[in-house]
């Protein structure tokens, strides 16, 4: 059987995704350089599915290392989620940022092209519709105004992507614009364990449920939102996964096109309001301050989710509650 090639699959999203592949029986071949994942998560990934499947430590940007992976396998399709994530991170080393990430882009496309492949789905970010004119965003919503290096590369890469497909329309791209996935599988053996303090929301919570930070800092209350904090949709990262699953099987069933689809709920929660379920999901409290706005945020992002719905027949299953329960479990699997 043909393989899916899956770049950073080790990492958070790539991870879940893996899972969620292999259970639909799916032939994968992993790689990743583990620059922000460590080589258990393979070792869970298959201890989860039962499944095998062949895994190379390699950094994409290595263009002989990635040619021997094609070389080796029958690859039939590529889902790109190696790259830097961090947000503040991007900002002071936007030379490392945009080499990692737009470059490592490019290496793999020229493979891709140097060995006839071309079903390709991107990891992308609501982040490239900056800070949007009306909510919920659908995907014809105008992009640019990104405010730091990491979003600006999801925006390249992007464009990269249009142009590509525009010169060989034999090309068969999903771009996909995820909102903030959270949460953790069920089984707590995968998850996001970021490295140092975490820079996003619910891994923050986390932390401070276990009593390894103090408080959570809730960066602004003076937003024009119902309580005054920031309102995001936040995606289980498990449905997230399944997104990618549908993106792939809507590739192999129609192909030839470039597709961009937004995966989120359509739902929007405050800073507050996830605060609050997590402490309710997991009988726990979470000490918090009000802190002054973190430069760069938004008020408001949440996504119309209905185009994913109706080309992809992609429902996110997953309530609150469960991205609040198996944000902790996993946490809880840490300590
Ligand atoms: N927040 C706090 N305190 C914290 C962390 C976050 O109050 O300690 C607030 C933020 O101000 C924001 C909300 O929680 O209102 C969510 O913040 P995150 O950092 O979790 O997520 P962002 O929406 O800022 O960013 C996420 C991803 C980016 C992606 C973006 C797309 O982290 O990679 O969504 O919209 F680009």
């Amino acid at each position: 059987m043909k393989k899916i090639l899956v770049t950073g699959g080790a990492g958070y999203i790539g991870s879940h995704t893996c899972v969620e592949l292999l259970n639909v029986g799916k032939e994968l071949v992993v790689i990743d350089n583990f620059s922000n994942s460590k080589p258990e998560v393979i070792d869970n990934i298959k201890k989860i599915t039962g499944k095998d499947f062949k895994f190379y430590e390699i950094d994409y940007l290595d263009r002989e290392k990635l040619e021997k992976v094609f070389e080796e396998n029958e690859v039939e399709s590529v889902i790109n989620f190696a790259g830097f994530k961090a947000v503040g991170e991007s900002v002071a080393k936007p030379v490392e940022y945009y080499i990692n990430n737009v470059s490592g882009a490019l290496v793999l496309l020229e493979t891709m092209k140097k060995y006839g492949i071309k079903k390709f789905v991107f990891s992308s970010s609501a982040t490239v519709y900056g800070d949007p004119e009306v909510v919920p965003i659908t995907e014809d919503s105008e992009v640019g105004g990104t405010t730091n290096p990491y979003g600006t590369s999801k925006l390249m890469i992007e464009q990269i992507l249009q142009d590509l497909y525009k010169s060989d329309n034999s090309w068969d791209i999903v771009i996909l614009r995820y909102f903030n996935p959270v949460g953790a599988h069920s089984s707590g053996l995968i998850g996001e364990n970021p490295q140092g303090i975490p820079n996003n929301l619910m891994p923050y919570i986390a932390q401070v449920a276990s009593g390894k930070l103090k408080e959570l800092s809730v960066f602004g209350n003076d937003y024009n939102t119902k309580d005054g904090t920031g309102v995001r949709d936040y995606i289980h990262v498990v449905d997230l996964a399944i997104g990618h699953v549908k993106a792939i099987e809507k590739i192999y069933r129609e192909g030839k096109g470039l597709y961009i689809y937004n995966l989120g709920t359509g739902k929007g929660y405050s800073v507050l309001d996830m605060l609050k379920a997590f402490e309710k999901a997991n009988n726990i409290e979470v000490p918090y301050k009000i802190a002054p706005r973190r430069p760069g945020d938004i008020a408001t992002c949440f996504a119309d989710p209905r185009k994913a719905e109706k080309e992809l027949e992609f429902r996110t299953q997953k309530s609150l509650e469960d991205m609040c329960r198996d944000t902790w479990n996993f946490q809880k699997n840490l300590m």
